[in-house]
């Protein structure tokens, strides 16, 4: 299975590849904690990348593009994978698609899950990321066993530098501009499924679950 995942920053992209990809036992690829672990680390890519991500802009295309065509091509991505937070623009759809070609391998779909900017602000406040694993948390819709603790790799939790209030209405903005374009691509392309985010973590996993068969 080789799954996108489409919808604005906080639909619930990442915590939604994290369930399907021990559901369908495919890694799950976030081009958004590749960049975070990137800064952690301090590496070159990290450097080039921060500036754009604390002022909540996106990272040029080619920056991703290649980097997305790499770890598709490695030997954990052959029975599929799932990309969350890419593409997130018309060129990085187009890369992927030439990618994909030459591998003679097409997306099988496209999930986008919706929500309206109402409810964004609130659950961006609440949530608190891992940075060393990548995994997400909600303070009231998905605590951690111990407050400020990763369950999976003990870590301490942190509230993302991009998810201030006044960043997060700027990725909204370069959402709407940028990356929904993608919901028409892919509904012509013909695998855009469409779930509504605004429902409970588990509600939105059964719907996806349901309509990728
Ligand atoms: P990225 O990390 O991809 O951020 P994003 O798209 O803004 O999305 P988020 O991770 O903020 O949200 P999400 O949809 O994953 O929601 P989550 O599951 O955490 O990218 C960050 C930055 O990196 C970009 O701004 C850009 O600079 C750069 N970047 C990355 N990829 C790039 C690319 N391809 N090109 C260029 N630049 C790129 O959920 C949010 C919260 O809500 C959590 O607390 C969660 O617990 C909670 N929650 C989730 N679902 C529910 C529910 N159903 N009910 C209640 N709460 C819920
Ligand atoms: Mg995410």
């Amino acid at each position: 299975m080789r799954l996108i995942m489409l919808g604005a920053p906080g639909a619930g992209k990442g915590t939604q590849a994290a369930k399907l990809a021990v559901a369908y036992n495919i890694p799950h690829i976030s081009t958004g904690d590749i960049f975070r672990a990137n800064i952690k680390g301090g590496t070159e890519l990290g450097k080039k990348a921060k500036g754009y991500m604390d002022a909540g802009q996106l990272v040029p295309d080619e920056l991703v593009c290649d980097l997305v065509a790499d770890r598709i091509a490695q030997e954990d991505c052959t029975e599929g994978f799932i990309l969350d937070g890419f593409p997130r623009t018309i060129p990085q759809a187009e890369a992927l698609d030439a990618a994909l070609e030459k591998m003679g391998l097409k997306m099988d779909a496209a999930v986008n899950v919706d929500v309206p900017d109402e409810n964004i602000i609130e659950r961006m406040g609440g949530r608190r990321a891992c940075l060393k694993c990548g995994a997400t948390y909600h303070m009231v819709y998905a605590k951690p066993q111990t407050e400020g603790i990763c369950d999976k790799c003990g870590s301490e939790l942190v509230l993302r530098e991009d998810d201030k209030p006044e960043t997060v209405k700027t990725r909204l903005g370069v959402y709407h501009e940028q990356t929904q374009p993608l919901i028409d691509y892919y509904e012509k392309a013909g695998i855009l499924k469409t779930v509504d985010g605004t429902q409970s973590l588990e509600a939105v996993f059964e719907g996806i679950k349901a309509m990728l068969g």
